[in-house]
């Protein structure tokens, strides 16, 4: 049975006509990207229709047993057979290849036993489109969605989204790309087709069967890990372990997604060849700019110019993810309790996660284009609130994440989670760093578990010493200005330098003691979207919100 969001189906064509003539032609423009309506007329016949099934199936990961996963599974119904490209025996779902302005229309089937809903990370669409978690399905049900594609060329993604089981759901192996082209794009003739490479990064762990463990452990290491977030042993790139990228002697487009639940990676050439970023999360940069790293943080997605013109055939080169520092809440514990180890691969240290082959010489010699697109700068004067930044303290209260006091309520929003249509506006992020103390054999967790724990007198001062990716639903971004609290500083400047600041984003990472500022304007359909730290452990915790556009 099909489940329109709202109550009925007049009520969903409404949602989904509300375009009118006089919208249509300034919303596609390339420079106006992100205000925008969806221009549906849900019975016209749309370019792309797909069925999007989440399965429980099984693929090869690693040698011997198959490893059980939960899978999206696609099929075009009607439109280009390209527009959905299947990755061999991975489990991450097909990626979709779709052009700006075009209308898709996808059935979710959700076919596991338990309540989902898929989001378009990055998209700009109308609630019931984004999948605010109240949209959540039952086994069984199906979820249609019916868009127009209004945003820039870029790399974005999908996956599930409701509310306390993301993570889990995303672990278990449901997300995948949503590639989007335009005119703009095609224009500054960047590799494509075989050289045009996705790369989806993702730790996960393995028992001795091949089957995923999430969090394990006794009582006080599960709840410490829900707070913290889960690390893999394993980097998998593409839902592979030990992947290898074969390459010519030639430029690539490298499309880069962090997947991952929990971990930040540092990406850098193990020969510190810098790395020429050409995209971020939404879409080209005005120029290319290079890094001697990469910062990616979970949701956050980069695009590289990889050049291995002048590389010798049989060289391997590897991409690792470098260490850095700064983010351990266990290394901040005081009172001599230990944080229960549950990962062979800690946060920040060093690992390879890529290996490149160079196999074959090229005759092509591609020119890194100087100038690669147009985004239209917004400037502080011109923000609604210029004079007074909203601001959204991040911290934990009471054992619980918090955005401004406040966990995610499912239908709540507060006075100051209120925004104007099509409004420009600064936000703050400001990452707390409380300290606490608990009297740990008392505390409402205190006597559980204490096999894993190193207890000295009970007397517990913990930091909540934790980076957290804040990603907002219905915009896409501009980054103003970061600044971080002196007494953090070192850990910050093991990974500052990695920052792309200078795109589109709808994921900014802030490290403990960090701020950051940020010019969006919101999009002229009313309704409630969320934003939430895509940790994905934390979202599921309460570091979520909604805001209402009106
Ligand atoms: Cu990629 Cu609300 O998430
Ligand atoms: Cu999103
Ligand atoms: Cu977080």
């Amino acid at each position: 049975m099909a489940k329109f969001p709202s109550v009925s189906r007049r009520e969903f064509l409404k949602i989904t006509c509300v375009g009118t003539a006089s919208l249509a032609a300034s919303n596609l423009l390339p420079g106006l990207p992100f205000v925008g309506r969806v221009l549906v007329q849900s019975d016209q016949v749309p370019d792309l229709e797909v069925r999007l099934r989440a399965v429980e199936s099984e693929v090869p990961i690693l040698s011997g047993n198959p490893t059980r996963v939960w899978t999206y599974q696609g099929e075009v119904i009607q439109g280009d057979a390209a527009s959905l490209q299947v990755i061999p025996d991975s489990y991450l779902g097909p990626i979709f290849r779709v052009r700006q302005g075009q209308h898709v229309r996808i059935h979710f089937v959700n076919e596991l036993a338990e309540e989902s809903i898929v989001h378009w990370h990055g998209l700009i669409l109308p609630e019931a489109m984004d999948a605010h978690p109240h949209y959540a399905i039952a086994p069984g049900e199906t979820y249609v969605y019916d868009f127009h594609v209004i945003n820039r060329a870029g790399t974005y993604w999908y996956h599930p989204h409701p509310h306390g089981a993301t993570a889990n759901q995303v672990y278990n192996g449901l997300a995948g790309l949503f590639i989007v082209t335009d005119d703009e794009e095609t224009a500054a003739g960047l590799p494509s087709g075989d050289y045009d490479i996705p790369l989806v990064f993702q730790d996960r762990s393995f028992d001795a069967e091949n089957q995923l463990v999430y969090i394990t452990g006794g009582m006080m290491t599960q709840m410490m890990t829900e707070m913290m977030g889960f690390l893999g042993d394993n980097i998998l790139v593409n839902g592979k372990t030990e992947f290898e990228l074969d390459v010519e002697t030639q430029a690539y487009r490298l499309r880069l997604l962090n997947g991952s639940n929990f971990r930040i990676l540092k990406l850098g050439w193990e020969d510190s060849t810098p790395l020429t970023v050409i995209g971020t999360d939404g879409g080209l940069l005005e120029a290319p700019t290079e890094h001697p790293y990469i910062t990616l943080s979970p949701g956050e997605r980069v695009e590289l110019w990889a050049d291995f013109n002048g590389r010798t055939v049989g060289s391997q080169l590897l991409l690792k993810s470098l260490p850095f520092t700064g983010v351990e809440m266990g290394g901040t514990m005081m009172g001599g309790m230990e944080m229960p180890e549950t990962t062979t691969l800690p946060h920040g240290e060093e690992t390879t996660v890529l290996k490149v082959n160079v196999v074959q010489e090229s005759t092509e010699a591609l020119t890194l284009p100087e100038r690669l697109s147009t985004i239209e700068r917004y400037t502080l004067s011109d923000a609604a609130n210029a004079d007074a930044p909203r601001t959204f303290e991040i911290a934990m209260l009471n054992e619980v994440w918090s955005l401004n006091g406040r966990s995610f309520e499912m239908d709540a929003v507060a006075d100051d989670e209120i925004v104007q249509a099509s409004t420009l506006e600064v936000w703050e992020f400001i990452n707390v760093v409380n300290e606490r103390e608990t009297t740990a054999m008392e505390g409402e967790h205190g006597g559980h578990d204490m096999e894993n724990m190193n207890m000295a007198n009970g007397e517990v001062k913990t930091q909540d010493q934790m980076a957290h990716p804040m990603h907002i639903h219905g915009v896409q971004f501009q980054i103003l200005e970061r600044t971080v609290d002196d007494a953090f500083r070192e850990g910050w400047e093991t990974v500052s330098a990695g920052y792309v600041d200078n795109g589109w984003k709808d994921t900014v990472l802030l490290m403990p003691g960090e701020r950051v500022k940020l010019l969006m304007r919101f999009g002229s359909d009313p309704g409630l979207y969320v934003f939430h730290c895509h940790n994905l452990e934390h979202e599921d915790l309460g570091l979520m919100r909604n805001y209402r556009v009106q």
